[in-house]
């Protein structure tokens, strides 16, 4: 008989979401890997595999797109949760690359089985939407999760426990790749081959089977044990659907709340919130970017930083946004900020930071809802002197230039949230905490 997960009193006191408090790609992977000496579960939550996330393990690089970070360390837990979006046959090879990479893959990998799937036509579809656009577009990473998305909320999507009962997932499939079929012809595009399509994703379900999981359950067990869990935020809170600079959004709730409805642990079993945030900004695709600076931009390109790790593109780049930042904390009620990338700005003379905007004889100190508005915003700047030594270096707070550690502080202060860890390399070792 299947036991119901009981009603244990929780005794764990340390369950932590992660989430990016910019426009994504703000070093999560990094921090997660820190992070995880101390956890037993990592969970992913919410996004797909839209999300890069980047770790360097003694010079080993590794980039995780479904599979949590956590995987990285050995008897730690990690959990693809429901509320993620997920590709079979893209899951299947990041399991076989970090597989020939060394990494190992077994039973420590769950994935859960209300998890919705990415199929060939969302894909097709999110291609197909993006052009119509024309100057207008996203800029999505072409991944499928805004269709796949789209057909959860219409209630009309295919669940990993559909992909791993093959005649209830060939009869689905056939009549989903008929209906699609329709509209990429409306769209001019090339229709699918079911018999294509259903050949590689059954394997892809032969292949995830033995990974397949009630998630709830699990983690519910996992935290009546004691176990600390952490939620791996994707993407980052402007890029959520409801928070963020809509419509240049993805299609999920990237900040705190999205980290409960999309694992199934209750609100009040989350102990802390920590904001991961560059020390200055970055944003890949379309909509707007205050603080936008080309100066900056060819500086960071020019130390070969700044390319998606998706996709490659070049991250449009700026100053850091205390507006964003501040709006970032409120929403997603971050206790304790986690700053990446200092080293990027170590060879400036001058640093600056956004503390508003104007627009049109108004002032903001807040994120305007209207996108238009935040596009035409002249942000307001406050200078600091640049500290013009190398960063890279130091694992001590004190070891940090005196200059640095003030603009950490400001930035902190201006976020309004505690300074936990400072970031001054991709390597494990750099990082500094408070
Ligand atoms: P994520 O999506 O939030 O996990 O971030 P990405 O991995 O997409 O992008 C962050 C980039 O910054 C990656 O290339 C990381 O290796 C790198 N990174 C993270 N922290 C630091 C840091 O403190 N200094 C430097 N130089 N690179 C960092
Ligand atoms: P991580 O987890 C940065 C951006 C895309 C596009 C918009 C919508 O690595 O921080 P989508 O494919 O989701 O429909 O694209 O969101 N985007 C990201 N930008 N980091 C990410 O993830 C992103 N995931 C999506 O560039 O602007
Ligand atoms: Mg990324």
């Amino acid at each position: 008989m299947k036991s119901h997960a009981g009603c244990q009193p929780f005794y764990n006191m340390a369950n932590t979401i992660l989430v990016g408090a910019q426009w994504g790609d703000e070093g999560k992977g990094k921090i997660i890997d820190v992070l995880t000496e101390d956890a037993d579960v990592v969970v992913r939550s919410q996004g797909g595999n839209n999300a890069g996330h980047t770790v360097f393990i003694k010079g080993q690089k590794y980039v995780l797109h479904l599979v949590p970070s956590g995987i990285l360390r050995k008897n730690k837990v990690c959990v693809i949760g429901n509320g993620v979006v997920v590709d079979p046959v893209s899951l299947v090879g990041e399991i076989e690359g970090l597989r020939k990479l060394g990494v190992e893959i077994g039973e420590n990998l769950f994935l859960s089985e209300t998890a919705h799937l990415v199929l060939p036509y969302h894909r097709e579809l999110d291609a197909q939407r993006e052009a119509v656009k024309g100057d207008n577009k996203i800029g999505t990473t072409k991944r499928g999760i805004g269709p796949a998305y789209g057909d959860k909320v219409a209630r009309t999507g295919l669940r990993v426990i559909d992909l791993i009962q093959p005649e209830r997932f060939k009869e689905r499939l056939q009549q989903k790749i008929k209906e699609n079929n329709e509209i990429l012809k409306a769209f001019g595009a090339k229709p699918l081959s079911f018999k294509k399509v259903h050949e590689e994703y059954r394997a892809a379900g032969d292949y995830l089977k033995p990974f397949v999981a009630n998630t709830v359950t699990l983690l519910y067990k996992a935290m009546s044990r004691g176990d600390s869990i952490l939620l791996e935020g994707a993407q980052g809170t402007f890029l959520d659907i409801d928070h963020g600079t809509y419509p240049y959004v993805t299609s999920s709730n990237t900040t705190a709340g999205g980290a409960c409805t999309g694992s199934g642990i209750p609100p009040h079993r989350v102990d802390s919130v920590m904001g991961v945030m560059k020390a200055y900004t970055t944003r890949v695709g379309g909509g707007p970017l205050p603080t936008e600076n080309a100066v900056i931009a060819d500086m960071l390109h020019g130390m070969g930083r700044e390319f998606g790790a998706t996709t490659g593109r070049a991250r449009r780049c700026g100053w850091f946004d205390s507006v964003a930042t501040r709006h970032a904390c409120m929403v997603n009620g971050i206790d304790d900020l986690a700053v990446t990338n200092l080293d990027g700005l170590d060879t400036l003379e001058q640093v600056r930071v956004c503390i508003g905007y104007r627009h049109e004889g108004a002032t903001y100190d807040y994120i305007p809802n209207d996108v238009a508005i935040l596009a035409a915003c002249e942000p307001v700047y406050a200078e600091f002197p640049g500290w013009k030594t190398p960063t890279d270096k130091a694992r001590k707070w004190k070891e940090l230039p005196v200059k640095a550690r003030s603009y950490l502080k400001a930035i902190a202060e201006l976020t309004g949230a505690n300074l936990a860890i400072a970031s001054v390399g991709p390597g494990r070792e750099q990082t500094i905490f408070l």
